[in-house]
């Protein structure tokens, strides 16, 4: 197992599962003047050859649509997928279930309609739907992978896969999961372009990470090897090893390779929900932390809402405003016709 960097009088990260040792290492934050710029690491080349294979890869026209727990059994609920609405209820068993999200007799909005017997009820005036009942309205794959909801919907450049590219996890009866989303103006790809420059970490977020180093023996256009201490107070800090990659073009996942929490995973979707008022697109960002712990029961629980969730998904939201904020800018640029780094 590998030893991280650590200050000379802690005790190396890696440790066999049941032995508890405090992975808190005392971190004082380097003061703004004293930090080092990372913009020489943060080669535009380097960043770019990472997205073009990252883009390469063909998520089989499936896009996240939710977290698993935002549907329940009763109730239907929708979304927007590049313009069109998607209506997504539970069918008998609670197997996922999606179609379009107008009602085939006169447009109603399927949102929050009643789900009875499998099959969703239009609010307007009782029309049953589900699949096969008509052949004006007809359903779409969908998928639930137990943390998140998928749709499959034909996607220009894309073929049509039986399955969405799902990311191994840890096993989630050791596990916690905790989904967010953000919507911003933007395309996917910015989503993806900004997780795909780790480099920014320590300058743009130093209220979330600390003492970043990609590791360049370890890293390729395929895997990025961070090794990044989450910041949990302004003395205290995580370090952790992180790799980060991309199962499809929409997707890129940090997971955590050493240190406390090893085996979680941090999986960043990017779905195109259409334009706004102004023509412009928007995206909605759908982030799914499943955090770990070899800890059972309880134990994980407190392992997990002790550590990582405090250094990981309570700062996430402030983490994803910044980085939205660096994901809109990239499709500004990219809109005027600038180009940087080129
Ligand atoms: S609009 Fe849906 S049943 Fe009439
Ligand atoms: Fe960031």
């Amino acid at each position: 197992m590998t030893t991280l960097r650590t200050t000379p009088d802690a005790a190396p990260i890696g440790r066999p599962a049941g032995r508890p040792v405090n992975p808190l290492r005392r971190m004082p934050a380097e003061p703004r003047d004293h930090l080092a710029g990372t913009w020489r690491q943060a080669r535009p080349a380097r960043i770019r050859k990472a997205f073009e294979v990252a883009q390469g890869r063909d998520p089989g026209g499936w896009h996240v649509v939710g977290g698993s727990p935002d549907l329940g059994l009763t109730r239907s609920v929708t979304r927007t997928v590049m313009g069109r609405e998607v209506v997504l209820w539970r069918g008998e068993n609670g197997v996922l279930q999606a179609g379009p999200g107008a009602c085939p007799h006169l447009g109603a909005l399927l949102e929050d309609c009643e789900v009875m017997h499998g099959q969703v009820y239009c609010r307007w005036h009782g029309l049953a739907l589900s699949e096969g009942v008509r052949r004006d309205w007809l359903t779409f794959p969908a998928h639930d992978d137990g943390v998140l909801l998928w749709v499959r919907l034909p996607t220009e450049g894309e073929s049509l896969g039986d399955l969405p590219v799902i990311t191994s996890r840890p096993p989630m009866h050791q596990s916690f999961a905790t989904v967010i989303t953000l919507r911003g103006r933007c395309e996917p790809q910015d989503i993806i372009a900004n997780r795909l420059d780790p480099w920014h970490g320590t300058w743009y977020h130093p209220y979330a990470f600390s003492d970043l180093t990609v590791d360049d023996s370890a890293s390729s256009d395929e895997v990025l090897t961070v090794d990044v201490a989450f910041r949990v107070s302004k003395r205290w800090g995580v370090p952790v090893r992180a790799e980060f990659t991309c199962p499809d073009a929409r997707t890129i996942v940090m997971t955590i390779m050493d240190g406390e929490g090893a085996g979680s995973v941090v999986e960043t979707h990017a779905t195109a929900l259409g334009t706004d008022d102004q023509g412009k697109p928007v995206t909605v960002m759908t982030e799914a932390t499943i955090a770990h712990s070899p800890r059972k029961g309880f134990q994980v629980a407190r392992a997990v809402a002790g550590l990582i969730r405090p250094a990981v998904a309570a700062t996430q939201r402030q983490l994803w405003v910044d980085d939205m904020a660096y994901a809109e800018r990239r499709w500004l640029l990219r809109d005027r016709g600038e180009v940087y780094g080129a």
